[in-house]
């Protein structure tokens, strides 16, 4: 057994060494907004919102207050009403299921693939084949009996789902799409139909996305975006987010505070220069673990189809006893994490949709085997190779 320490010689996450490096730049971000105290909306926000546009393909951005709000505000600004079923996965973060939720619709859910650990196209096929229609032809889930309006495939780690499967599926069965991009910004999928690399936040009909400060681009402090091609639903999200009005104290409809404030905005604008650059120090990252880990009895590396160019949120392997794992890396000053312990349906949370174990056994597998190793762009080779050889060391 290594020796232990109390420090942390491989942090699971380094969020100071990139912010001390663009000091000078954020710092700038700051004294404008005092110098001007623009602090809500404004020339910022508006910035941010269009070079994000652009760097996801998409036609509009809108800034928001964080990534949960993105996705609930997605869904609503897209058509999903209380009562409806929204098709998902149990294996994400709660912030998933939290916005289906808020917006008064129901999650119901589809097991994840084996190897990618996102949705599983041949899942939702047979969920959606097993729905039936109510008397105005709408298709209704067999769980609940309840219309089925939506499906959010998370692109989850920061790799697509398989989207082509997934958005000739909803086509036929008359689904809206959100993508939940939360953690894959600047991910990107190939069509094979049209043969194009689409970026996340492109693809469906509105995509969410997280900034909080661990994301590949992190705001200091909370903040989200929806993208969208479709500019009705651009300005649906623009007034839910400010109170239901585009014009002030005229409210078409009830919304929320959800807006991205002007520091937020300006930081990320600033960060957003570097996210291309980070993200390919993310994937060598990714191809040196894999190089030394593939190759290890006992341990699984991530699998990227050849349609998917991922950006690496986390790296996450595959073993048996993987709380010893975490434990034997603890002692060596290496830090992990867990993204999730628990699946969705078997969560205390969600006791009321009455899932059981054994409903998503993909899911509950892959919950119980998984590690986070350290992932960032500042790993150096030396770091990773330590942990590798502690990895080693233990299997
Ligand atoms: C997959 C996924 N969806 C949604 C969210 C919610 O984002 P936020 O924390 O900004 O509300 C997160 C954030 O961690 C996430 O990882």
């Amino acid at each position: 057994m290594s020796t232990s320490t109390a420090t942390t010689d491989v942090p699971f996450l380094d969020l100071v060494t990139p912010h001390v490096e663009l000091e000078e730049e954020l710092t700038r971000v700051f004294q404008e907004a005092l110098r001007t105290a623009h602090f809500v909306g404004g020339a910022a926000v508006e910035a941010f919102e269009e070079t994000f546009a652009s760097f996801c393909g998409a036609a509009h951005t809108v800034g928001v207050s964080n990534g949960t709000d993105a996705l609930l505000f997605a869904l609503v600004a897209s058509g999903v009403r209380a009562g409806d079923v929204v098709v998902t996965v149990p294996h994400t973060f709660i912030a998933t299921t939290e916005a289906i939720a808020h917006a008064g619709a129901l999650a119901e859910f589809v097991d994840v693939d084996e190897r990618t650990y996102n949705m599983d196209p041949g899942k939702l096929r047979a969920y959606l084949e097993a729905c039936g229609r109510d008397p105005s032809g709408r298709l209704v889930s067999k769980r609940s009996g309840r219309p089925v309006t939506a499906v959010v495939p998370v692109h989850l780690y920061g790799q697509t789902a398989d989207m082509d499967r997934i958005l000739a599926l909803a086509d036929q069965f008359g689904l809206i799409v959100i993508e939940d991009a939360c953690q894959a910004h600047g991910a990107r999928y190939l069509s094979r139909g049209g043969d194009n690399w689409r970026t996340a936040g492109s693809m469906g009909r509105a995509a969410a996305f997280s900034f909080y400060p661990g994301k590949n681009l992190g705001a200091c402090g909370e903040a989200g975006a929806v993208t969208t091609n479709d500019p009705d639903v651009a300005a649906r999200v623009r007034k839910l987010r400010d109170h239901g009005q585009a014009r002030k104290y005229y409210h078409d409809v009830e919304g929320y505070n959800g807006r991205l404030d002007a520091i937020q905005a300006g930081i990320l604008h600033a960060k957003l220069r570097h996210v291309s650059e980070w993200n390919a120090q993310r994937r060598e990252r990714a191809d040196h673990y894999n190089r030394l880990l593939a190759p290890m009895p006992g341990i699984v590396t991530p699998y990227e189809p050849s349609w998917s160019h991922a950006v690496y949120h986390l790296y996450v392997v595959r073993t048996a006893d993987r709380d010893g794992l975490i434990a034997h890396l603890a002692g060596a000053g290496i830090g992990t994490g867990i993204h999730y312990p628990i699946p969705l349906h078997l969560q205390q949370a969600y006791r009321s949709l009455s899932y059981k174990a054994g409903d998503f056994p993909v899911a509950e597998r892959v919950a119980a085997e998984i590690v986070s190793l350290p992932m960032y762009p500042q790993l150096t080779a030396a770091q990773q190779d330590r942990v590798v050889s502690e990895i080693r060391r233990f299997v």
